[in-house]
């Protein structure tokens, strides 16, 4: 037998998931329980009570681990709510360098909420990474990136903020939800810690909320079992059961999202009514060949601009196959209008100062036959 660590695809599907010792089950059991008996005070399994721990999360928080490269991860009751945690590490007077261009929630968790407790955020183009290290001041504890950038596809350099990062002493966070650990490993570039929106691509059937914080170093992830324990937005053991059955197959879905992907991409860069298409793996995308070295696929997720929200409207009216919604990543084509609905919370002024019009539509793109999100888009957009 071979040595050799299991590859991605294997690690998917058995690193956490082995089967149950009790009973041999190959599906990992759902504990569905609030407390555990405990022998004599002081003597019980390991498991006291579920706020704290839960068999099945342990299961989950090896295998996302295991994915995405790092010793321990901690999961949660949402995208949200991993990033939350990570943001109550910090304490009053810190400061975070945050990509302008981030999923709207995270401004507004971060402006709307967070201020408010005495943390500072100056957000920047982290495509430029001169920019990261120019704002960076006494009290700056944490630089917060995307890349892609949702919805505008922008990427940054992770092995270059990292390095300038740590050398002023920062951490660097990675929110990986657009590109999932199979296209993308911020780790292995010198990120702290990775988040995910595990609703997404990790789960990847849009049937429940999730998030993820992949640690690298042992008391970031105490510091997170700490805050599971005292602010318990943990995840559901059914929602963690839910994320390990899609993650076996999250090799297989991202080898299709991205080979529909660069197909949707392509139509569409050549449509007459598509003035401009945001996609690191067309030739034109301004970072290309950062995305090449970066990333081991260019994934699913697209930008493209139709000209004006009525033309836009136009053609969401008119989808089939694709699905009017909010939210990514499942095997379902997604469409969505980001200037109301994933960041109508940065607000009209926020929205143009980074580039997001009112005819600018993302696309998730799904794991139907190709060939039938490409009429679909075909009839939608006769309607412009
Ligand atoms: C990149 C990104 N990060 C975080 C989130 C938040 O995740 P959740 O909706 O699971 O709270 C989202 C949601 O769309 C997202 O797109």
């Amino acid at each position: 037998m071979s040595s050799k660590e299991p590859s991605f695809a294997t690690r998917a599907i058995h690193t956490g998931q082995e089967p149950d010792p009790l009973t041999g089950a190959v599906s990992v059991p759902i504990y569905p329980t609030s407390t555990y008996v405990q022998e004599e005070i002081g003597k019980n399994k390991g498991y006291e009570y579920a706020r704290v721990s839960n068999p099945t999360r342990d299961r989950l928080e090896t295998n996302l681990a295991a994915l995405e490269g790092g010793p321990t991860s901690r999961v949660f009751a949402s995208g949200m709510a991993a990033i939350n945690a990570i943001a109550t590490m910090l304490k009053a007077g810190d400061h975070v360098v945050a990509g302008h261009n981030l999923y709207g929630g995270t401004p507004r968790l971060f402006n709307q909420v967070l201020a408010n407790f005495g943390l500072t955020f100056t957000y920047v183009d982290t495509s430029e990474f001169y920019k990261v290290e120019r704002a960076f001041q006494p009290n700056t504890r944490l630089v917060f990136l995307e890349t892609p950038t949702n919805p505008l596809m922008e990427l940054c350099d992770l092995r270059a903020i990292s390095d300038l990062s740590h050398h002023h002493g920062v951490e660097v966070v990675v929110d990986n939800t657009f590109m999932s650990p199979f296209f993308q490993r911020p780790i292995e570039l010198g990120a702290d810690m990775v988040v995910h929106s595990t609703t997404k691509f990790l789960n990847g059937h849009s049937d429940g909320l999730g998030g993820v914080v992949v640690c690298t170093k042992p008391e970031q992830a105490e510091k997170l079992a700490f805050i599971q324990k005292c602010s318990g937005a943990i995840l559901s053991p059914f929602e963690c059961w839910l994320i390990l059955r899609g993650v076996k197959t999250l090799a297989v879905r991202m080898l299709q999202h991205d080979s529909n992907g660069r197909k949707v991409a392509e139509y569409l860069s050549k449509h007459m009514k598509v003035r401009k298409v945001f996609y690191p793996g067309l030739q034109d995308h301004p970072q290309h060949e950062l995305a090449k070295r970066q990333m081991s696929g260019f994934g699913s997720m697209i930008a493209f601009e139709t000209g004006s929200l009525e033309n836009a409207n136009k053609m969401l009216r008119k989808v089939r196959v694709c699905s009017l919604a909010e939210s990514l990543g499942g095997v379902e084509t997604l469409i969505s209008h980001p200037a109301t609905m994933t960041h109508a919370a940065v607000g009209e002024a926020g929205r143009q100062k980074i580039g997001i019009t009112d005819g600018l539509v993302r696309i998730s793109v799904g794991i139907e036959d190709v060939d039938d999100i490409l009429s679909d888009l075909e009839q939608a957009l006769s309607a412009i």
